[in-house]
């Protein structure tokens, strides 16, 4: 229908005939004369029409935004002063000569140039939000990624591989959609919240190198960075040990990062142990674009008079330090709002001390608790935090958990305030995480991963006597913290994985009954294997500097999980219920 598009319409077809295609994204009449900036994929064009075509000029007249359109024209040169730099076409226009109307459009409920329109709007009518240029182009990025990603895999001889979605549970640590069977009354698939066990299993069959652009069903509680169905990256290997997966993969990663946005990541990565990335960080996905670290100060403050620190320090908490350079400056206000920003993490204050002139010690310093210190703390902990003139310390002091969350937020938090977060890339693999991590609530160990990780060589016969203290083979990839994939190298040993449902609390029954045909499978030859899945959106959405992951799918959910365009979830009819024989605990009136 087109002879060109819109976008490459350029002063090499000048007095050339085109005829081009798209929505009229704007329409201006000036007095006589009708201009149209015409839109399809590739940019926008400039129509014009006046009364010397009149039936051309006729139909223009008629058109209005988001009308579709088909123009066939003459191109010409844009008169002296009304070239327009910022568009690519913006030397040309195109003179009508024909002017066909292919549609209509109702007038929007939005304008599509309109940045701060809110979510609910844009998500429901996700087909006129998606015209737009911005989310265009996020889209279109999602594709060069997935095409950089599957081109690097398949140079490496993976092969894609499908696994079901209807299935049964893999255990990842979130609740399960379930989807209710015809045929088997009183049975449910569930979605997989990753395709964890068919992954090793493909293993075990002898594929030794798989991937898979693989939907993912978690019902958890959603956030910026999560969807209730979201896409990894999965893959994994057979024959490689967590060495080669993590240069294998890190090189994928920076081979994706040249392609499509031309940015040169590290080689190699950085890697640093789980116990570091907390005592430094206060989290196993730490920002290495900020400078800040976190400083221990529990062997200090165990004998001081100061309950606030003392408590902690003695029974197995934790007392850190946050010193921020020029912190100085912060006003007390500015204090009290980080106090309020530490409390959402259990916190119950924010202690600091303003270092006005470290060289004269306590006389030189401003806060509310030195009353509480002695000199030789003092001293010590201005060595330590190696605080210098006009800066300010923060305290964390309680459960470890507690102030790990809270220093490493306001960390984050203060060095965004603070214009302290350097540009670029900053990759890192986090390794030697636990195993097990104790559920107080539940009173039983539960796996920091999931319980098919495998477990360093020199903890598996102790594994069983010291759960806490057993570190596991898996690794993450965090990017600017934010963790962008996680994998481990497995258990390949059926005993080694009956061991590890024991220290789960997992009985032989249960273990058989939910993952019986794992277990079976690991006695016929599983080889050693591994892999890793990256959350693709999550990338994809760093990788686009979009606020959210709902900004590079393109038919996302809401934070309540639902979908606005097609209004699901929804209610279903009796005859279905019944055919699914399921009978809903509430009838609501009004259910059909
Ligand atoms: P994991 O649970 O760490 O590992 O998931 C891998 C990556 O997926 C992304 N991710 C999400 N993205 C969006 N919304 C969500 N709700 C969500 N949940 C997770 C994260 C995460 O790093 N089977 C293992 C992988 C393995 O061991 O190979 C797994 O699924 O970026
Ligand atoms: P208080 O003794 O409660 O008046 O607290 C004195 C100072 O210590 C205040 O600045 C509080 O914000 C701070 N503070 C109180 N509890 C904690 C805590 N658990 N960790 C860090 N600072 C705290």
């Amino acid at each position: 229908m087109r002879t060109h598009y819109c976008g490459k319409v350029d002063t090499s077809l000048i007095d050339e005939t085109v005829t081009v295609c798209g929505w009229a994204h704007r329409r201006r009449d000036h007095g006589g004369v009708i201009f149209v900036d015409l839109r399809d994929r590739t940019g926008l064009l400039q129509i014009v029409a006046d009364p010397d075509e009149s039936q051309a000029f006729a139909i223009a007249d008629a058109v209005r935004g988001e009308f579709v359109l088909q123009i066939t024209g003459r191109v010409r040169k844009r008169p002296e002063g009304t070239v327009n730099p910022d568009l690519a076409t913006g030397e040309v226009e195109v003179y009508a000569k024909q002017f066909e109307i292919l549609n209509r459009s109702l007038p929007l409920p939005f304008q599509l140039d309109d940045t701060d329109m809110g979510e609910a709007v844009r998500l429901k009518y996700r087909y006129l939000d998606l015209r737009r240029e911005d989310m265009q182009q996020k889209l279109r990025l999602r594709h060069r990624v997935i095409r950089s990603l599957r081109s690097f895999l398949e140079d490496q001889d993976f092969i894609e591989i499908e696994t079901p979605v209807l299935t049964r549970s893999t255990p990842e640590g979130a609740r399960d959609y379930l989807v209710p069977s015809r045929t088997q009354a009183g049975h449910f698939f569930a979605l997989p919240q990753s395709p964890q066990l068919f992954k090793q299993i493909l293993m075990i069959a002898g594929f030794e190198r798989y991937f898979q652009i693989a939907r993912c069903f978690r019902d958890e509680d959603l956030r910026a960075d999560r969807q209730p169905e979201f896409t990894q990256l999965d893959i994994e290997t057979s024959f490689l040990d967590e060495t080669g997966i993590m240069a294998l993969m890190e090189a994928m990663v920076r081979a994706l990062f040249r392609d499509v946005l031309g940015e040169a990541l590290p080689d190699p990565f950085p890697h640093m142990s789980y116990g570091e990335a907390i005592d430094k960080y206060g989290t196993d996905r730490p920002d290495l674009r900020i400078p800040l670290q976190l400083v221990e100060l529990k062997d200090l403050m165990d004998k001081v008079e100061f309950k606030v620190f003392a408590e902690p320090a003695k029974s197995g908490g934790r007392v850190a330090a946050l010193r921020v350079p020029a912190g100085g400056q912060l006003t007390r206000q500015r204090i009290d709002q980080y106090t309020e920003y530490v409390k959402q993490f259990g916190a119950k204050g924010l202690a600091y001390i303003k270092v006005n002139d470290p060289s004269q010690g306590r006389d030189g310093l401003q806060s509310p608790i030195l009353k509480f210190l002695p000199d030789a703390v003092i001293a010590a902990l201005l060595e330590r935090t190696a605080s210098g003139q006009g800066d300010l310390i923060f305290f964390g002091a309680d459960r470890a958990n507690v102030v790990n969350e809270s220093l490493s937020s306001l960390r984050t938090r203060l060095a965004g305030d603070m214009g302290l977060i350097q540009p670029g890339w900053q990759p890192l693999w986090i390794t030697d995480f636990p195993m097990f991590e104790y559920d107080a609530e539940a009173k039983r160990w539960q796996s920091l991963h999931h319980p098919f990780t495998g477990v360093q060589p020199e903890y598996v016969d102790r594994l069983d006597t010291n759960p806490g203290a057993t570190l596991s083979r898996a690794y993450d990839m965090v990017l600017n913290g934010a963790e962008i994939g996680g994998g481990s190298v497995r258990i390949h040993q059926e005993p080694v994985q009956q061991k590890v449902f024991q220290v789960l609390g997992i009985e032989i029954d249960d273990a058989r009954h939910k993952f019986g045909f794992l277990l079976d499978a690991l006695k016929y030859g599983a080889p050693p294997h591994g892999g890793i899945a990256f959350g693709l959106d999550r990338l994809i959405a760093m990788m686009s500097d979009a606020e959210s992951i709902r900004e590079v799918i393109a038919f996302p959910k809401t934070q309540k999980a639902a979908c606005l365009l097609t209004e699901a979830p929804s209610e279903v009819d009796a005859d279905q219920l019944r055919e699914l024989h399921i009978r809903l605990r509430k009838p609501k009136t009004g259910a059909q």
